[in-house]
């Protein structure tokens, strides 16, 4: 055959494949406000840079009609490209090819692009739409969702892992994401849950949409699963091409640095902590007051807004921040809020990134339902993920950090680098009125006036203990400092621990408190 006719039958070739399901079923994928697989693809790569890897791969199933059927690309295209010119490897599942179901083939291209990322040292990007494990194939199909989570779990750590989901995700599929790094989910189009409504009623006769059930916001607000809500698929691409100018490429490098960059005027952070201990204010206004240009790219915005986690850049270099909300339950620590700071900073020390804690609380939230919710054994993850972090650690103590709160935000005791507290910090085993109501509760009872007495006591236990000298006495606060000499400390303290190098006892790993 002359070389043109082969390059012709090539072109044929290809074109049938990029017609994917056919017409009707990317018109029905439209209807829904979707694009298609490689539409989603060439939409967040960098223009032209995609590069498309077993595009004529075909099932070998025989069962059922599955026999001589083409199933084009077998429903999941794959391969590399760029973004901002830096590489990645991605997978995206065509839902308009037998709903992007997986079989044994679609399993085998998933894992040969996770296999080459891994090998390459560059981030999986993996874009889920799928009616989940194939039917027709049976257990080739959760064969195949094996040799994933397999995977997702050795690279974890290794390079960054994102998950978008941009349809259904159901049954066992939901793990491949809940292993990786960061879910993306978009409003009226990410569907995530084990067991669909279908099985809902008919095994517990209750009637649940599909969105109540695992919609974007379920997964953004209440379950803690996603990370990142947008309320379409391009803000949700904007969002990743956002996160992945924070985070660096694996875990031997880190984050690309940009040019310093002052923060805005607008965030003066004298004026943000109110006097009154009791009032709120908005922690993400003292964050901003210190990052470059004032930007925070925060993660889980909607879920335990009480803890606040995000990257930011402190001149040049990304930063972790973990930090109490006030605005909040008053910043309390409990499971949710727990879990969130724990896995961030476990994030922030796998690939290199320092955390920068500011604390304000005033402890573990008491109560019966976070004791039987398991509030020791969640909030011991914190205590570990910061123990167990070798990335420089800083901590700000902007105002209360009383009792196991004070212990847990990055104390010196867990071996944060550098420990800074303004002059309003109050740093005690206890609040000043649960403090003097306990140890002075005798010389409260018998006093004349048992109020007056009171309110002294409180004061007295104010001046002693409830200010950061105490602590600055003991060299467990390095520094009292004002608050507008924040930024530049946290500069220099993340200047000069640039080669931090410490070591831990040899382990095969630890086992925290999962
Ligand atoms: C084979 C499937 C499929 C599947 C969908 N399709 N899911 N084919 N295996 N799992 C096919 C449909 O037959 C249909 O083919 C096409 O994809 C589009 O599906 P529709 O149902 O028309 O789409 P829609 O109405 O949008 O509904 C989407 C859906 C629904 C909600 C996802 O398809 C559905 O409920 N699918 C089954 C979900 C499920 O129970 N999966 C198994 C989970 S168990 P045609 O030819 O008509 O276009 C599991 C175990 C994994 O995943 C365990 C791992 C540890």
């Amino acid at each position: 055959m002359p070389i043109n006719k082969k390059i012709r039958e090539l072109h044929e070739k290809r074109e049938r494949v990029l017609k994917g399901g056919g017409d009707k079923a990317i018109e029905k994928q439209k209807a829904l406000g979707k694009r298609t697989a490689r539409e989603r693809i060439l939409s967040l790569l960098d223009h032209d840079s995609f590069s498309e890897y077993d595009m004529f791969a075909e099932h070998e199933a025989r069962d059922f009609d599955m026999q001589g059927k083409s199933l084009p690309s077998d429903g999941v295209i794959i391969g590399t490209g760029t973004i901002s010119n830096a590489p990645v490897a991605i997978f995206a599942q065509d839902f308009t090819v037998a709903g992007g179901s997986l079989g044994l083939m679609h399993s085998r291209k998933i894992t040969k692009i996770m296999d080459h990322a891994l090998k390459m040292r560059i981030p999986l990007i993996g874009i889920n739409d799928s009616g989940g494990a194939r039917i027709q194939e049976g257990v080739n199909s959760l064969a195949g969702y094996g040799e994933i989570f397999f995977r997702n779990t050795l690279s974890s750590g290794v390079i960054p892992q994102l998950s978008i989901i941009l349809g259904p995700c159901a049954g066992g599929a939901v793990y491949s994401p809940a292993l990786t790094d960061f879910v993306f989910v978009v409003e009226n189009i990410s569907k995530m849950f084990i067991t669909g409504p279908e099985v809902i009623r008919t095994v517990l006769g209750e009637e649940i949409s599909m969105e109540d059930l695992g919609g974007a916001m379920v997964h953004s607000a209440i379950t803690g699963n996603a990370h990142f809500y947008a309320r379409s698929e391009d803000e949700c691409f904007d969002q990743i091409k956002q996160l992945v100018t924070f985070i660096p490429w694996n875990n031997q490098n880190k984050a690309r640095r940009f040019d310093p960059a002052e923060p805005l005027a607008e965030y003066n952070i004298d004026e943000i902590v109110p006097d009154d201990p009791t009032l709120p204010y908005d922690v993400k206004d003292v964050i901003k007051a210190v990052t470059d240009s004032s930007e925070f790219f925060e993660v889980q915005e909607f879920w335990a807004r009480n803890m606040v986690i995000g990257f930011g850049r402190i001149n040049g270099d990304t930063v972790g921040f973990v930090a109490n909300q006030p605005m909040e339950m008053a910043g309390v620590l409990d499971v949710d809020s727990s879990d969130k700071a724990a896995r961030f900073i476990r994030y922030c020390d796998a690939f290199n990134i320092p955390i920068i804690t500011f604390v304000d609380l005033p402890g573990y939230l008491p109560g019966v339902d976070q004791e039987h919710a398991g509030v020791i054994r969640h909030g011991a993850k914190i205590l570990y993920s910061y123990s167990e972090a070798t990335v420089p650690k800083i901590t700000v103590i902007l105002r209360k950090a009383y009792g196991g709160g004070y212990i847990a935000m990055g104390s010196r005791h867990l071996r944060a680098d550098f420990v800074f507290a303004w002059p309003g910090a109050e740093i005690a085993v206890m609040g000043p009125e649960g403090a003097a109501n306990i140890i002075f509760r005798r010389e409260i009872a018998e006093a004349e006036d048992p109020e007056a007495m009171r309110r002294q006591k409180v004061e007295e236990y104010k001046t002693k203990f409830a200010n950061p000298y105490v602590a600055a006495q003991k060299g467990y606060v390095d520094s009292v400092i004002e608050p507008y000499e924040t930024r530049k400390i946290l500069v220099h303290a993340i200047s000069v621990s640039g080669n931090k190098s410490v070591s831990m006892p040899s382990k095969k790993h630890g086992i925290p408190p999962f």
